[in-house]
């Protein structure tokens, strides 16, 4: 991490504890708070506990995400949610292009883009997720990869005030096999380079975070790299005790640099 920039720690909860058990959870982030000032909090819950994880975390400082959104506002979508309804839940940022969406869900980086530029325009904050699969690692395409992902989309990041950029490898989500974290450096410093290209003030203030099996336990050693600027947790933010020691971990080495 880097003192210039304010660290975050969010919590990708993905398909899980869309009801009751999302809002206990909500009300044990909100108590985790306090004890990590200096350190940014967010939670991105299903669709469906939005409104009341929000409603829970409300004036507490801790961000609440959707973790997709659709690109038009309103219309004849069935079973899509627009940036203005997530405004309306009490969400004021956006998961954008997680690999399970480009994955799964035929994602591309166009509508990664369009999805960047409707969260703006409702004053939603993107967290633009890129990475590699394994397949391409290993070919060593890693950097043209997330190179080009980045590249599809940095118009719009640099549209969207705030915006953080989110490397997760592909082959490190919900394996347990995170990127050492010298590899992860290197993306990241690729990333910020990047950035830099394009506007000095943007690479010093967006924050890039780490997603791919981040716990406890690799939390200090990854967060200790400079350009490394917080964490996505999925598996790990679900449970209050790992990601309670993930956003301690930011904590201490913000108060120690
Ligand atoms: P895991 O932490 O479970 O590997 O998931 C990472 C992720 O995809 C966060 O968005």
């Amino acid at each position: 991490m880097n003192p210039s920039r304010k660290p975050l720690i969010a919590g990708n909860w993905k398909m899980n504890l869309g009801g009751l058990a999302g809002l206990e959870l909500a009300m044990r982030v909100k108590s985790l708070a306090p004890q990590v000032p200096g350190v940014d909090l967010l939670v991105a819950p299903p669709f469906t506990a939005i409104a009341a994880v929000a409603h829970e975390l409300d004036g507490t400082g801790v961000f609440v995400a959707a973790q997709n959104l659709h690109q038009q506002p309103s219309g004849a979508f069935t079973g899509e949610i627009s940036a203005p309804m997530l405004v309306e839940s009490g969400a004021t940022w956006v998961i954008v292009g997680h690999s399970e969406r480009r994955q799964f869900f035929g994602e591309t980086d166009a509508g990664v883009d369009a999805k960047i530029r409707a969260a703006t325009a409702a004053s939603l904050t993107p967290i633009v997720c890129v990475g590699e699969s394994l397949a391409e690692r290993e070919a060593g395409r890693t950097l043209e990869v997330v190179g080009a992902q980045l590249a599809a989309v940095l118009d719009a990041i640099e549209g969207a005030d705030g915006a953080a950029v989110a490397y997760e490898p592909v082959w490190a989500i919900g394996t347990g096999k995170n990127a050492s974290p010298g590899d992860a450096e290197a993306v990241h410093c690729a990333i910020r380079g990047w950035l830099a290209a394009r506007s000095e003030a943007l690479a010093r203030t967006t924050r890039v975070l780490y997603g791919g099996s981040l716990k406890p336990d690799n939390a200090a050693a990854l967060l200790a790299q400079s350009n490394i600027d917080g964490g996505l947790i999925g598996g790990a933010s679900l449970d209050i005790a790992s990601f309670g020691a993930i956003a301690s971990a930011a904590f201490a080495h913000a108060r120690n640099n």
